[in-house]
């Protein structure tokens, strides 16, 4: 039997497990996905540990994603973004990969929005935020990052090819945009709330909201409302998860057997 997992601190809530083990069943592999909760300084120790122990792969979460960059050997995209989201063992060192940049990129294409030659505004600087502005860069966006700290989201511009970055006063630019992702936690379990000024959006947008708790965020709801094609946060969480499954298994994601899972423990 082979071992998956999640690292994070905590994990309590994932709903990583359930949609990974949808996707075993459904591929016959004989396999689990369990969630472990190392203290914050062990997290070397921990990664150390799975390799013995012969674990196949991990996700990694909050607060570690950033750490296990340097602990495992990341690809060119993972390391780009700083961020390491998914972990593969085998002969060698640990491989990293960031999937959630690739997470971003599927979700807009289930959603048949082709990115190339957009303009895309990225609301958020954080790890979902550069994962989201590096993923769209190199889809062929050309990215503005809006942050409360400015600073974070011109630093972060800086780095992405062909972006600019500026604080939340520029959101006006969504009004030109053809791509909008929200990659704040504006709106988790708070349903009124919205990083995004309703006036800024029109129906010629795209608008992928990171967050899935609740699944119809107020932004998503008012990117329904003037027409905007609106794509929530559970998929950008079952492709990162499709993503990271391809990784480790080298077999196609059963996208709707692991949707279904994810969605059946979601609430609109
Ligand atoms: P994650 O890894 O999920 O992106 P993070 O790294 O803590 O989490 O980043 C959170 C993001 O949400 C940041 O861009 C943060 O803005 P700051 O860089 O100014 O902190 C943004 N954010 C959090 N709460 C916010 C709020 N109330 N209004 C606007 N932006 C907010």
């Amino acid at each position: 039997m082979d071992v998956y997992g999640l690292v994070g601190n905590p994990v309590g809530h994932s709903l990583s497990p359930p949609m990974h083990e949808a996707a075993y069943e459904a591929t016959g592999l004989d396999a689990r996905y369990v969630t472990f909760e190392p203290a914050t300084d062990e997290i070397a120790r921990a990664i150390d540990g799975a390799d013995a122990l012969g674990i196949a792969g991990l996700n990694v979460t909050i607060p570690f994603k950033q750490d296990v960059l340097d602990i495992v050997e990341p690809d060119p995209l993972a390391e780009r973004i700083g961020a390491v989201n998914t972990v593969a063992f085998g002969e060698g060192a640990p491989k990293g990969y960031n999937t959630d940049a690739a997470g971003v990129v599927r979700a807009f294409e289930h959603h048949d929005v082709e990115l190339n030659g957009t303009t895309a505004v990225v609301v958020g600087a954080g790890g979902a935020g550069r994962a989201a502005a590096f993923a769209l860069a190199d889809a062929g966006s050309k990215v503005h990052i809006a942050n409360r700290t400015a600073e974070k989201a011109r630093e972060l511009a800086a780095v992405v090819p062909d972006a600019t970055g500026g604080g939340l006063d520029t959101l006006d630019q969504i009004r030109d945009a053809d791509v909008l992702v929200n990659a704040t936690s504006v709106g988790m379990e708070a349903p009124d709330e919205t990083p995004v000024p309703a006036e800024f959006l029109h129906s010629n947008l795209a608008v992928l909201d990171a967050v899935y708790a609740p699944l119809e965020t107020r932004l998503l709801k008012d990117a329904d409302a003037v027409g905007a094609v609106t794509v929530d946060g559970a998929w950008m969480l079952l492709l990162q998860g499709a993503v990271a499954f391809e990784h480790w298994t080298g077999l196609d994601a059963p996208i709707e057997v692991m949707n279904q899972a994810l969605r059946a423990r979601l609430t609109a």
